[in-house]
């Protein structure tokens, strides 16, 4: 498989996300002579994918790229809609581009050697895509999440609604942001365990944002009780609970205010008013985020 080809491995895991990194691959490519003609692979999961992406977006002013995700996540969500980015001082993506890929290849056999952890992961955008789309698909969610041999349709699913949106806002200052839905908490908490040199999968993160984001919905009055309980539930079919200590619901609370939805300083987040209806742009307290972060530790 292409011979010719300069192999880059690039050590595994979010905390690698990172300038650093950067700064090694766009080093390897100045001393191989990579020109703009040069095609960079990016072959791996979200990490590879994001960080890719940045990479080839900077380097020379931009050389083409090309996605093939080896993760649920990244077949799912983080390989498409042309997001690229790294994280800085342990803040999720706070660097990055919109930049998108000249293909994207995605052949889910990748997945037969993906670890479980990282399968549940992927199940989470799989989830949430459902469930702010549509209120039938989130209702049809199977009981037990499918293997690799029954994912396709799920993957097919995600990838469509989420190019119908970016199509229709490619810089995220619109419809788009729905795609947010559980990410202004759910970045805030994958950035505490970050910081703590413990992380969590990005999808566990999510799930437990997309609880805690559902909950402040339901307190808002915007979400009935009963789709409120019934999202909780079926997130937590799936996902167990993370151990939330007083130090990382601190940290959670400081990094909240760094997420790049925010607007003059106040939080704003996706929020809910019923199964399949993201309300963008919604100001949200510290004490509404402290509160529904003690309703999920229960
Ligand atoms: N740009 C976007 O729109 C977007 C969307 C969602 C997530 N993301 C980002 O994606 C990242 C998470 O991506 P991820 O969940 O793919 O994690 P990841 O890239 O860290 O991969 C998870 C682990 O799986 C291993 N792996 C990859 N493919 C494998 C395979 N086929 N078999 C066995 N092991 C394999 C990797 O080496 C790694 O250890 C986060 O940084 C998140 O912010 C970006
Ligand atoms: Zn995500």
């Amino acid at each position: 498989m292409l011979p010719s080809a300069l192999w880059l491995i690039i050590p595994v895991g979010e905390k690698n996300k990172n300038l650093s990194t950067c700064e090694k691959i766009w080093k390897t490519l100045t001393f191989h002579h990579a020109d703009r003609n040069s095609l960079l692979i990016n072959f791996g999961g979200g990490v590879i994918c994001d960080m890719g992406g940045f990479v080839a977006s900077v380097y020379k002013r931009g050389i083409p790229f090309i996605n093939i995700p080896t993760t649920l996540m990244s077949m799912a969500d983080a390989a498409i809609g042309g997001k690229t980015g790294i994280n800085f001082q342990n803040f999720k993506n706070h660097l990055g581009f919109f930049c998108f890929p000249e293909k994207i290849y995605i052949n889910p056999d990748f997945l037969k050697t993906l670890p479980s952890r990282e399968y549940l992961s992927g199940w989470a955008e799989i989830v949430k895509h459902a469930l702010i789309s549509d209120a039938g698909k989130f209702s049809k969610l199977p009981l037990e999440i499918p293997s690799h041999t029954k994912i396709r349709s799920y993957i097919s699913d995600s990838i469509r609604f989420k190019f119908k949106i970016v199509e229709k806002d490619i810089y995220d200052t619109g419809e788009r942001k729905m795609l947010n839905f559980g990410h202004t908490i759910g970045h805030a908490l994958e950035s505490a365990f970050l910081e703590k040199n413990k992380p969590i999968s990005h999808g566990l993160a999510v799930a437990t944002g997309m609880i805690c984001e559902a909950w402040i919905s339901y307190q808002k009055k915007m979400l009935p009780a009963v789709q409120f309980f019934n999202i909780s539930e079926t997130i937590q079919r799936y996902f167990l609970k993370i151990n939330l200590t007083r130090e990382i619901e601190k940290s959670i609370l400081t990094n909240i205010y760094q997420d790049k939805k925010n607007c003059n300083g106040k939080i704003q987040c996706v929020l809910l008013s019923g199964i399949g209806k993201p309300v963008i742009d919604c100001v949200i307290t510290e004490g509404e985020v402290r509160e529904a972060l003690r309703f999920y530790e229960g």
